[in-house]
């Protein structure tokens, strides 16, 4: 059987190389023809013989792709969020698609709190002005911040990674309180016009797209600080920018952005957001993970099982 992996980063640095031999240990017996995308070829224009694919985020599945593979019986995703993956087109035509859900949720929990440490204390501006050499002594009003500990965190959505940061952001001393689906419009806002920290941890479906918009982001306090390691368009990221300009809110922690990978000049001119380049699963161990639970699903579901990683 035929089985085609998007490109795993660079084929030649130790990482690479380790991801792809995750990869062919877990398709070993049952992909004969195992094919990386090293070249830069888009998944599109490869799948017309394959049997099973392993995606990466940026790939869409969709009925344009499904349209070219025939013979496709499952999908891999390299990451625990699917909305390149479109569920019901994959049923529709009995492909089976599988995430990696539990191996990334440290990995992305630990990089929120990366994010509000360095929010709250201003560390990139405190590092570019350290290697600036433009230190020019202690002063007692420099680069002052947010102490974190009795501070109210509240966390939007309660699932793994939800669940894993508020354990970790009550490790530091916040007091933890979630957003749920349970929560009518009004509990919302009452939370949010307390959240002095508010973390994003909701897949990106049609009900979360802006789900933090212009209105909700007038609700939050001015020394609030905004973290974002679900998905990009989960934010009105033009509202973010307004707010974030005009000092409505304190800063801004984000690792993902509406438009990947493009992060808008307005957002990488403010002093007030720390940006990383969508880092929140980005570790050794996590990665692995994932490469193993993707390729190993393709696996399972061509060998005619049901793996536990399996969504439709
Ligand atoms: C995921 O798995 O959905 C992440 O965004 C990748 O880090």
């Amino acid at each position: 059987m035929r089985v085609v992996v998007d490109r795993l980063g660079d084929p030649t640095s130790a990482a690479g190389r380790k991801l792809r031999a995750v990869v062919r240990e877990q398709l070993a017996g049952v992909a004969d023809d195992l094919a990386f995308l090293d070249d830069g070829t888009p998944m599109a224009d490869a799948v017309d013989d394959a049997d099973g694919i392993v995606t990466l985020l940026s790939t869409r599945v969709d009925d344009a792709l499904l349209d070219r593979a025939p013979r496709l019986k499952a999908v891999g995703n390299f990451a625990v969020g699917y909305d390149n993956v479109d569920l019901e087109a994959c049923k529709a035509r009995g492909v089976a698609v599988c995430n990696t859900p539990d191996v990334l949720t440290r990995a992305t929990a630990e990089l929120s709190l990366t994010l509000l440490l360095a929010a709250a204390r201003r560390v990139p501006e405190g590092e570019t002005m350290a290697r600036a050499g433009a230190f020019a002594g202690w002063a007692p009003d420099m680069l002052l911040g947010r102490e974190l500990f009795g501070r109210r965190a509240v966390i939007v959505g309660r699932g793994r990674i939800g669940e894993a940061t508020g354990a970790l952001f009550a490790a530091v001393g916040l007091e933890v309180a979630y957003i749920t689906r349970s929560d009518d419009e009004r509990a919302i806002d009452d939370k949010l016009a307390r959240a002095q920290v508010l973390s994003l941890h909701v897949p990106l479906s049609e009900a979360t797209r802006h789900w933090l918009d212009a209105r909700r982001l007038a609700l939050l306090p001015a020394d609030a600080i905004v973290i974002n390691t679900a998905r990009g368009p989960v934010v009105d990221e033009a509202a973010l920018i307004d707010v974030l300009r005009e000092r409505r809110i304190f800063a801004a922690g984000l690792d993902v952005y509406e438009r990947e990978p493009e992060i808008p000049k307005a957002l990488r001119s403010l002093d007030n957001a720390v940006l990383l380049p969508h880092l929140g699963s980005a570790t050794y161990r996590a990665r692995e993970g994932m490469a193993r639970l993707s390729s190993g699903g393709v696996a399972a579901v061509l060998r005619g099982e049901d793996p536990p990683n399996r969504l439709v």
